[in-house]
């Protein structure tokens, strides 16, 4: 019997995208304080250097800004981090867009803005990571943050619901595609937890819209630490048989 911590993620080195605000910062701020070494992505560097002031071990955790729609600079910093970061464990994909849009509403250049930073960006990063130059050689854990509007509908939800429900069905392809290297591939799926994207959603403008929304939640809304411990647990080695499936982390929407 092996009396190491399963659930540690200790000595890990774990890339978190979105690490500037909501899910993703406290992902990036949970997975250094379960001992990872991380490496923040994101747009805009005050935000990035507000979340590494939060970590623990601070100097030890990198940043780079990028926008992961921009594919080529992604890929020449996924470079830069094979000299400077060295062999990568895991990824938290947080980065994510959010819209209520209803049908007529909907046009091509949305469904591609949606597409490409939900889905393209995802696929792109998980891609240039999981390269042999780049990911740990004993395996990996790749966590797309999707989304319970992936599995289930609302009205006005639908460019969302089709970009998060593509993370559910792509991460089932790609466990099996990457089984035969070790590395896992699974979906955390939320649902409404208090962030910057939840405060400009529609139902957090009218009194009424946010009850129903709450009563959708047994447990109530959410926290953005209770998807961060999730999405560390599924980076740790006690998650080491879990792959190619969604974890629903909300608060019982769904159980209905
Ligand atoms: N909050 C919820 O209720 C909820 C529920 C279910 C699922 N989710 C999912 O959880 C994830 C995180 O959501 P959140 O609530 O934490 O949202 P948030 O506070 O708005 O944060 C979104 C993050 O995504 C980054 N991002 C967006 N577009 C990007 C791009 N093109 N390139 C690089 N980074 C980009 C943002 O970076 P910048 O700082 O550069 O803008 C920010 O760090 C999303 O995928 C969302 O769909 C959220």
């Amino acid at each position: 019997m092996d009396h190491r911590n399963p659930f540690t993620i200790d000595s890990k080195l774990v890339l978190v995208t979105g690490a500037s605000s909501g899910i993703g910062r406290v992902c990036a701020v949970q997975s250094a304080a379960m001992g990872a070494r991380v490496i923040l992505f994101g747009r805009d560097i005050e935000r990035l250097e507000k979340t590494r002031a939060l970590m623990p071990n601070n100097e030890n955790h990198l940043i780079y800004t990028v926008d992961l729609t921009d594919y080529e600079k992604v890929a020449s910093i996924v470079k830069d981090l094979e000299v400077q970061a060295g062999k990568i464990h895991g990824i938290v994909h947080c980065a994510g867009i959010s819209t209520t849009l209803p049908l007529k509403m909907i046009t091509p250049d949305k469904l591609d803005l949606f597409f490409h930073t939900n889905v393209h960006a995802a696929i792109h990063l998980t891609k240039l990571v999981t390269a042999k130059s780049v990911m740990a050689s004993e395996g990996g854990s790749i966590v797309f943050i999707s989304s319970v509007m992936g599995s289930v509908g609302e009205v006005g939800k639908t460019i969302y619901s089709l970009t998060k429900g593509a993370l559910m069905a792509g991460s089932k392809s790609l466990a099996l595609e990457l089984a035969p290297r070790n590395i896992r591939v699974n979906c955390v799926a939320p649902g409404v937890v208090e962030t910057p994207l939840s405060a400009k959603a529609v139902y957090n403008q009218d009194e009424d819209l946010l009850k129903k929304i709450k009563s959708y939640h047994p447990l109530g809304l959410g926290r953005a630490e209770d998807v961060a411990n999730a999405s560390v647990f599924l980076l740790s080695d006690a998650a080491r048989w879990i792959t190619g499936t969604t974890m629903f982390v909300d608060g019982g929407y769904t159980a209905r």
